[in-house]
């Protein structure tokens, strides 16, 4: 089992609308997803009643926990190892705590979601600092952690100033190529998830048709994620196995 977790010292840097591309991309390719939920909010469960409502919903291949300290994430991981999870993604609460750092020690890789405004990257390359220092601290250097760049404009659309200065400074830092954009169908999806878990509902139903292709573009994003994660995890397993 894989465990990612999404990690920023910020409030709205896209935590939860990066776990939902990764989710929608592993559910496409079969795997079995534990989700657990380590933040004070029910967005996630929402979510889920959301799908259910809609009998999309899959309980087979996803699995959610809501979890309030380490005890309980103890208890979720072997859980999410019983239900045989290929991959347990973990959604946490902004800020330092010692349930984060007890997530951080166990997890294989930290994505740190952002976006390019000066203000966030402040904070995004202090939750960097934060975790790679923890990290280093209790050696567990084999833990990998990366920027997700998110709400990153269109190709046609210039930076700003601040963006392209905030550019300059990510662009030393370890960051995946995969980049989220600023898109307006993922903006009303807060308790929705992205159209994962009903794909088929978007195919079959007439209106949701006209949908379909801006869904399939956010899942393709979701599939380059996937792909990095597993390309990163294997390669830094594969180091370790030569030492
Ligand atoms: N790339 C994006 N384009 C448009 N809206 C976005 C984007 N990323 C996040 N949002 C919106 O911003 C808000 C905060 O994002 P969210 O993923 O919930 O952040 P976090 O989980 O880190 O608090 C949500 O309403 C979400 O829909
Ligand atoms: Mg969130």
């Amino acid at each position: 089992m894989k465990t990612i977790t999404f990690m920023s010292f910020k409030g709205g840097a896209g935590k939860t609308t990066s776990l939902y591309l990764l989710v929608a991309a592993l559910h496409e390719r079969g795997k079995r997803i534990a989700v657990i939920n380590a933040d004070h909010n029910d967005v996630l469960h929402q979510w889920r009643e959301y799908g259910l409502a809609l009998n999309t919903w899959d309980d087979e291949h996803v699995k959610l926990w809501k979890i309030l300290d380490d005890e309980e994430m103890a208890e979720a991981a072997e859980e999410a190892e019983e239900f045989g999870a290929d991959y347990m993604l973990i959604d946490t609460a902004g800020g330092g705590s010692d349930l984060n750092d007890a997530i951080l020690y166990n997890s294989d890789m930290v994505i740190i979601p952002s976006d390019l405004g000066r203000q966030e990257l402040d904070q995004t390359i202090e939750t960097m600092q934060y975790v790679q220092d923890y990290l280093k601290d209790q050696n567990a250097s084999h833990v990998l952690s990366g920027f997700l760049l998110n709400r990153v404009p269109l190709d046609n659309k210039q930076f700003s100033a601040d963006e392209s200065e905030g550019w300059e400074i990510m662009e030393t830092l370890p960051i995946f190529d995969t980049r989220i954009p600023d898109n307006k169908r993922i903006k009303g999806q807060k308790s929705k998830g992205l159209m994962d878990l009903y794909r088929n509902d978007l195919d079959s139903d007439k209106s949701s048709r006209f949908r379909a292709p801006h869904y399939t573009r956010l899942l393709k994003i979701g599939h380059q994620l996937a792909d990095e994660i597993d390309a990163a995890l294997s390669s830094s397993e594969e180091a370790r196995d030569a030492v």
